[in-house]
């Protein structure tokens, strides 16, 4: 028996659709942001060759998203954008005509600087918050689940411009105290995930997120790739998974890709709405016990769960040791192919291709998902070592 588990989404559109926020000519604003920022450098994609021949693909392609602005994980995109938001939305400047250098002058300076963000976190998103607090010169709480890995907090610490506290709470109950907090304290919230889908800052984290596949869609034309004709997505509150689903779907010509969401079994609500097939988003009924800190969470974002309801072909759940395995596989390719150090939430989706391609009990997903020769796959390691000793136990040799 397959230790994967696929769950189908009836509600899937198979036609192209258009999200005009996630188009490249609606995110331009983004990565001029981004462009702006001090060190900005596109992350590598890699090119499997030799995994694609060894499991029968055409290409493999995965972006490394260690590299992006020194945060070790991809989610800083979400947040300086969001926060760059927020301060032009509080101090009533056009965002599409303030510059970065103009925001860490006088007279905004002083302003920013009276600025307190909040926010809660499993580790990436937080770090990402606390980077860009200490670029713009403002303050920055963020909560933290219980079960943190020390490392994980000081390493949001370290980033920026933030105090941390770790909590004796889950992700959602956290997150439902941060924004309580956040009320009653006059601070700016800048959450990764919305429970209504008229929020706009998880918007604005979301457009974030589409810089790193717009680059990655020029690399792979520079490959000789038009479009990736599959995508597998890792979700956690399925932001990330939702912005990459309408970004890529909105900047296909003609054959809209295959996506499919990625979670841990134990936290896999994306999975398990899937499942339920009411056309509705459903919390997750696992433990929340997974080595996968960054998919963690058991309530889906609802303006992720909007775009993947109509874009994902169904999602994935997965035991921890797929994700050992995609760690292992990365850090030890199969011969000329680069190697890559990806953590326990980046290497999952790895991980679960090189077992729905040789794994016989897994062939009838392969089939489903139309995964063959001509395939050419894109998969995001999200995060580098972010548990650096937690890293070591699993890929050493
Ligand atoms: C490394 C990593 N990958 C993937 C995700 C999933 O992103 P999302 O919560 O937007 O689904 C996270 C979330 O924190 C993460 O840290």
């Amino acid at each position: 028996m397959s230790r994967i588990r696929f769950s189908e989404n009836s509600y899937a559109e198979h036609t192209g659709h258009t999200w005009d926020v996630f188009s490249f000519a609606g995110t331009q604003a983004v990565r001029q942001l981004h462009q702006m920022v001090p060190g900005y450098q596109r992350t590598p994609l890699v090119n499997l060759k030799g995994l694609a021949e060894k499991i029968g693909v055409r290409a493999v392609l995965v972006k490394d998203e260690s590299c992006r602005f020194g945060l070790n994980a991809f989610k800083g995109l979400g947040g300086i954008y969001a926060m760059y938001r927020i301060i032009c939305r509080e101090l009533e400047l056009d965002p599409d005509k303030a510059t970065l250098s103009r925001l860490m002058e006088s007279p905004c300076r002083e302003q920013i600087q009276e600025m307190t963000f909040a926010t809660t976190t499993d580790g990436n998103h937080g770090k990402g918050v606390s980077w860009a607090a200490g670029l713009f010169g403002c303050r920055a709480y963020v909560f933290m689940p219980r079960g943190t890995v020390p490392v994980r907090a000081q390493a949001i610490r370290d980033a920026g411009n933030a105090q941390v506290t770790v909590t004796d709470m889950l992700y959602d109950d956290c997150v439902a105290m941060t924004e309580k907090l956040a009320e009653e304290n006059g601070w700016c919230l800048i959450q990764d995930t919305s429970r209504n889908s008229c929020d706009q800052v998880p918007l604005w984290i979301m457009q974030g997120y589409t810089t790193l596949y717009y680059e990655a869609l020029d690399q792979m034309r520079a490959f000789g790739y038009d479009h990736p004709t599959h995508i597998l997505l890792q979700a956690g509150v399925g932001s990330m998974a939702g912005a990459i689903a309408a970004a890529a779907v909105s900047s296909c010509k003609d054959k809209v890709p295959v996506i499919a969401t990625v979670e841990p079994d134990e936290a896999a609500c994306f999975f398990e709405s899937f499942l339920k097939d009411d056309g509705l988003p459903h919390p997750s009924t696992g433990s929340c016990e997974t080595v996968m800190a960054g998919l963690n969470c058991a309530i889906p974002c609802t303006l992720a769960w909007n775009i993947l309801k109509k874009t994902a072909a169904g999602g994935f759940a997965c035991p921890d040791e797929v994700t050992s395995q995609g760690m292992r596989r990365l850090a030890y390719p199969i011969d000329g192919d680069s190697s890559m150090i990806s953590g326990e939430s980046g290497a999952v989706t790895t991980g679960l291709l090189e077992e729905l391609m040789t794994v016989p009990d897994s062939t009838g997903l392969k089939d489903k998902l139309g995964l063959d020769q001509d395939s050419v796959v894109f998969l995001i390691s999200t995060e580098g070592d972010t548990d650096p000793e937690h890293y070591r136990q699993v890929v050493k040799k």
